[in-house]
């Protein structure tokens, strides 16, 4: 596929990186932005070679919101049938490999909500998050509503999406939505940073760790215990399980072949 709005490169053979690339309008999410960004992150995840994927903006924006303009010709019938937002919006979910979210600037309505989707947050100290859809009439469409009182807790989730407020990255970060900030210089760097040592790691167990805490959402503290004690279980069969293990015990540096 032929990416006009994304720019997509691979660092050290190992970290797939995706930036939005709309610059003048912020790196506002049109569908054709987020059905390549949906491409790109299908193909990163398929790749045997890509053990991380980050996705980053620039240095004002990682992503200021749907494309307003777009949304604004659309009335119920075509937002209804075209299942619009959901359908091309969250292939994210789909990826089984972890993505950082690098956030340097606005990210404010479905930029929050994109960021939110990524297994974690790493942002600028310029970022600035915020839900403000209501002062356009409409609500957080993209998982805003479920996502942030699941991140931040019901009050400050309520106050960001009912008065529109934005919260800086310090906030951002002490109300658990941004796992570190960083200076904007040490962004990439410190994205990088995690991703490569994600990579250090075996896939298998990577992949199985994210999975496992994303069921923590979805399921009962016990059935997600279960879950977890499985997954657990099943990676004493992996080779990395052995290695990781006679490393540690032989005091040398594990080799995982993520098998
Ligand atoms: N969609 C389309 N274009 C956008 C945009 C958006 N969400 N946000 C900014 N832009 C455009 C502006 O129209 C402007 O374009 P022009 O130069 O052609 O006029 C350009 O980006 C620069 O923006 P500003 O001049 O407004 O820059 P600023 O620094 O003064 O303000 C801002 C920045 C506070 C982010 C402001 O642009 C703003 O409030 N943007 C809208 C934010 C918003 O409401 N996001 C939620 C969208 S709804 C949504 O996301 C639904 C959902 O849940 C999926």
């Amino acid at each position: 596929m032929a990416y006009n709005n994304i720019l997509v490169s691979v660092h050290d053979q190992h970290i797939g990186i995706v930036m939005l690339n709309r610059p003048k309008q912020l790196n506002a999410l049109n569908p054709e932005l987020m059905t390549e960004l949906g491409a790109a992150l299908l193909a990163f995840d398929a790749d045997e070679q890509i053990g991380c994927i980050i996705i980053t903006g620039n240095e004002k924006a990682f992503a200021a919101g749907a494309d307003i303009p777009t949304m604004a010709q659309f009335d119920f019938a075509q937002v209804y049938k075209a299942d619009f937002v959901t359908k091309n919006w969250e292939t994210i979910r789909q990826i089984r490999k972890p993505v950082i979210a690098a956030v340097s600037g606005f990210a404010l309505g479905g930029g929050c909500e994109l960021a939110m989707m990524c297994d974690f947050i790493i942002a600028a100290d310029n970022a600035l998050f915020g839900q403000p859809e209501i002062k356009l009439g409409i609500i957080p469409g993209a998982g805003g509503t479920q996502r942030l009182p699941r991140a931040v807790g019901k009050s400050k989730a309520m106050d960001m999406i009912l008065t529109a407020r934005t919260m800086k990255a310090q906030e951002a970060q002490e109300a658990g939505l941004v796992s570190r900030v960083v200076s904007l210089e040490q962004l990439m760097p410190e994205c990088l940073q995690a991703a490569s040592t994600i990579c250090g790691y075996s896939q298998l167990a990577v992949m199985a760790a994210k999975e496992s805490v994303n069921r923590s959402f979805e399921s009962s503290l016990s059935d997600g215990i279960m879950y977890e004690r499985r997954l657990f279980h099943a990676l004493f069969g992996t080779l990395d399980q052995k290695e990781g293990m006679d490393a540690f015990v032989n005091k040398r540096i594990p080799t995982f072949k993520n098998q």
